[in-house]
């Protein structure tokens, strides 16, 4: 069978994105130790619930980074814009952008020439995005686009010739180990010329009994956000999934600084995933997220390994996060 007959026999965009998520989903629970990847945590309930997370009395780090964007937003524009030449500000997993959009209207209201592409896997929280963006800061041209970070940042390179800035907040480089944040980051390098911008944000090792609380809740929300992944296999794939048999576990090793959560199954088990069967021991683990912690020392490492300059570090008060500027070199 030759490529044209089979996009004859009728396969359409949406069957392949869910025979990606349903054969990596299967791979990872079929390998020893089992994982499940942490992109896969967004879609509707999930992006609900980590804003959920975001209003956590102990999650930390939207307050601190909100508070950098707030009361620094003269700063980093002023960092983004010293050339006056018109860019591109592209927004890696930009969420529903609370961070962003202090920098946004104060650009858009200085008048400088500037699109907007924020990058999210999720449709749709961009789609609450855009409405919101367009009814709060009418005059900003919002260019969205739903997919992976690197094959929509290649699409935003068949644009022209512009300087482009890249804004990569809310720690989710967290969610890399190290060897992956690196080879991430040498990625990005090879998309961007000499002298773009990146704006990435880090949360930073702090007093270890802070990070561990601020991904074990209270409430128990991280504790939902991590089991609506199995919902979703649930939902998606014909799982059968029983969450009450699974217990949500989080770990945090301060001398490595790598904040790691895990399902724990709570009985010897049998899931039906579309068909396919997948045994759990009891007691044993699925490995779900790490959000990985740093000095500032390993971030400005990490720039010089991967061709980027540190120019810049803007950390809140209480110094638990950094929003630091690299130039690509
Ligand atoms: C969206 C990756 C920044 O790791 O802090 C929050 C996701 N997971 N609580 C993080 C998350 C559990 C979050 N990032």
């Amino acid at each position: 069978m030759n490529l044209n007959s089979t996009l004859d026999s009728g396969i359409t965009a949406p069957d392949l994105i869910i025979n990606k998520f349903e054969e990596e989903v299967l791979q990872g629970l079929t390998e020893t130790p089992k994982r499940l990847q942490s992109k896969f945590f967004y879609d509707e309930q999930g992006d609900s619930l980590f804003q959920q997370i975001m209003a956590c009395p102990e999650y930390y780090l939207t307050g601190c980074e909100l508070e950098i964007f707030s009361s620094r937003t003269a700063e980093l524009a002023g960092n983004i814009c010293s050339s006056g030449e018109p860019f591109d500000l592209v927004e890696l997993g930009a969420g529903d952008a609370t961070k962003s959009e202090y920098l946004l209207s104060y650009l858009a209201n200085t008048g400088v020439d500037f699109n907007y592409l924020p990058i999210d896997i999720s449709g749709n929280i961009l789609h609450v995005l855009q409405e919101r963006l367009e009814r709060k800061i009418p005059k900003l041209s919002v260019i969205p686009l739903a997919g992976e970070y690197f094959e929509m940042l290649a699409q935003t390179s068949l644009r022209g010739q512009r300087r482009r800035v890249i804004l990569f907040l809310g720690a989710n480089i967290g969610n890399m180990s190290e060897e992956e944040a690196t080879s991430f980051c040498e990625t990005l390098r090879e998309h961007l010329q000499p002298g773009d911008l990146l704006i990435i944000g880090f949360d930073l090792k702090k007093n270890p009994r802070t990070i561990l609380n601020a991904y074990d809740d209270a409430a128990g929300i991280t504790a939902k956000f991590n089991l609506n992944l199995l919902s979703r296999i649930n939902r998606e794939l014909e799982g059968d999934f029983d969450l009450g048999h699974f217990e949500h576990y989080q770990s945090y090793d301060p001398e490595t600084g790598a904040c790691k959560s895990y399902l724990v199954s709570l009985s010897d088990q049998q899931v039906s995933i579309g068909g396919q069967y997948v045994h759990f021991a009891k007691n044993e683990t699925i490995y779900m997220e790490v959000s990985q912690k740093y000095t500032i020392a390993e971030t400005d490492r990490l720039a010089e390994r991967s061709g980027f300059l540190p120019v810049r570090h803007f950390l809140d008060s209480k110094g638990w996060f950094a929003d630091i500027c690299w130039k690509a070199i």
